[in-house]
């Protein structure tokens, strides 16, 4: 074994290393806590400039700082890149941040450093994209630096504690692989390691293809079930009385976020280049995009139900954050949603205690206050987020029409309608 070598892995175990985070949202800030709450210093690399002005404000000084300055890199023995990984227009992976964060990266990287990549991708990024970049001065993995892939598998707005999620980690040689197990326990409870950086990138798919396919497929029985006349919500619940072989997947408005609606593209993308079609995953994506136009109808036809067009009615639309409790509107299904309103003539307003503005379109809208006389002056209104601060109960009082997507309302009421 290499002397260098041991020396990083007893410096990273005794925390004695700088860990570079390089991207300060939704995955690197959680890391970053977790890591400092460790007692492990942190630099945070960002390109937006707001952002790394606004965390160096709020966060302990000590342990961690933001900068935009790539210089930095040359601090950090241990680097995580958690940058974007979203699609073009046309359903294609969009890696330039990888691509650029590597980049930067390689300008900077001192010898015997581990870098490693969490952002979501297809199989092969790690050693296809990554590795040649920072490869590139004359620099040879497993020998000059070492490079794995872990996957983050944070869920934002869920409580379970961010230390009990066990890490997968697969590094592109065996050192590599035990470096970056040796990093994470040294702030999470558990690391399954596997053989390589393309298992680890195809885990991570097989989760997210698992969550789409499943919602997929109850979105899909619920549409039947609806023309069937059978409440789906109380199939579930009686699904769900099985002991064994049974998992409760709820439906709902469609798929948003960063993840579940975005990465499965990712895999289904690659699997062309083995001429190999994911027919799976291309359906559930189908299905997921049919969603909004589905929801829009069920506003039309229980408008119609009260002589009404949806043409000049009012439409008050409860939550633009694609899942409940959370901040998060990316990719959310209320914008399909509430785009197809307004071009179909609706007059839409919008509350979300989580949102407070959205952009749809040329629209910039404000979340209303929400109040009594806003409840009651709608035509309808249209609940896309279920978030459990608000109170339901008043809604339903002084509600003319309610079309709910998450079936929020429980009991069987007149005034309102369920997806
Ligand atoms: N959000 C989630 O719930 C979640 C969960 C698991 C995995 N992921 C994956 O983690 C990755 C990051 O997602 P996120 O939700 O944290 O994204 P985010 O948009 O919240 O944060 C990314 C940060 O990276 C910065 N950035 C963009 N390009 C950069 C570059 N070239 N160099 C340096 N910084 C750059 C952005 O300014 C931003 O602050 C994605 O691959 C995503 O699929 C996300």
């Amino acid at each position: 074994m290499s002397s260098k070598y041991l020396m990083l892995k007893k410096a990273i175990k005794d925390k004695r290393v700088t860990v570079g985070v390089v991207g300060l949202g939704y995955v690197g800030m959680p890391t970053t806590l977790a890591l400092t709450q460790a007692g492990i210093r942190v630099i945070g690399i960002d390109i937006d400039k707001a952002r790394v002005r606004r965390l160096n404000g709020s966060h302990d000084s000590r342990r961690f700082t933001a900068t935009a300055n790539w210089t930095e890199i040359k601090k950090c023995k241990v680097i995580l890149i958690a940058v974007p990984t979203p699609l073009t227009k046309n359903k294609a992976p969009d890696v330039s941040a990888i691509e650029s964060a590597a980049k930067n990266i390689a300008k900077y990287l001192s010898k015997d450093s581990l870098v490693i990549l969490e952002s979501t991708t297809y199989p092969g990024t790690t050693e296809e994209l990554v590795k040649p970049i920072l490869e590139k001065p004359g620099r040879v993995s497993g020998k000059d630096f070492y490079l794995a892939y872990a996957p983050e598998r944070i869920d934002p707005g869920n409580k379970f504690p961010f230390n009990d999620i066990p890490k997968v980690v697969g590094g592109m040689d065996k050192k590599s692989t035990d470096l970056a197990a040796t990093f994470y326990l040294t702030f999470l409870k558990n690391v399954h390691k596997v053989s390589s950086p393309r298992a680890a990138e195809f885990t991570k798919l097989l989760e997210n293809i698992f969550r789409l396919v499943n919602v997929s497929a109850i979105n899909e029985l619920n549409l039947l079930a609806d023309k069937m006349g059978i409440d789906i919500w109380e199939a579930i619940e009686a699904a769900k009385t099985k002991p064994y072989g049974y998992m409760p997947f709820y439906p709902g408005p469609g798929i948003g976020g960063h993840c579940i609606g975005v990465d499965p593209f990712y895999l289904s993308w690659k699997a062309k280049e083995y001429g190999f079609f994911a027919r799976f995953i291309e359906l559930a994506g189908e299905i997921n995009e049919l969603m909004p136009h589905h929801v829009v109808t069920k506003v039309i036809w229980a408008l119609n139900c009260i002589k009404k067009s949806l043409r000049g009615s009012k439409i008050l639309v409860l939550g633009v954050a694609y899942k409940k409790d959370i901040d998060d509107a990316r990719e959310s299904p209320a914008i399909p949603i509430i785009k197809d309103l307004l071009r179909k003539g609706a007059d839409v307003s919008y509350h979300d205690p989580f949102v407070p503005q959205i952009k749809i379109g040329n629209h910039q809208f404000k979340s209303a206050p929400l109040s009594k006389p806003l409840l009651k002056n709608a035509d309808c209104i249209l609940i896309l987020t279920d978030h459990s601060t608000l109170d339901y109960s008043t809604v339903t009082k002084s509600a003319k029409l309610i079309v709910d997507t998450r079936h929020t309302i429980k009991e069987k009421m007149p005034n309102v309608i369920h997806l």
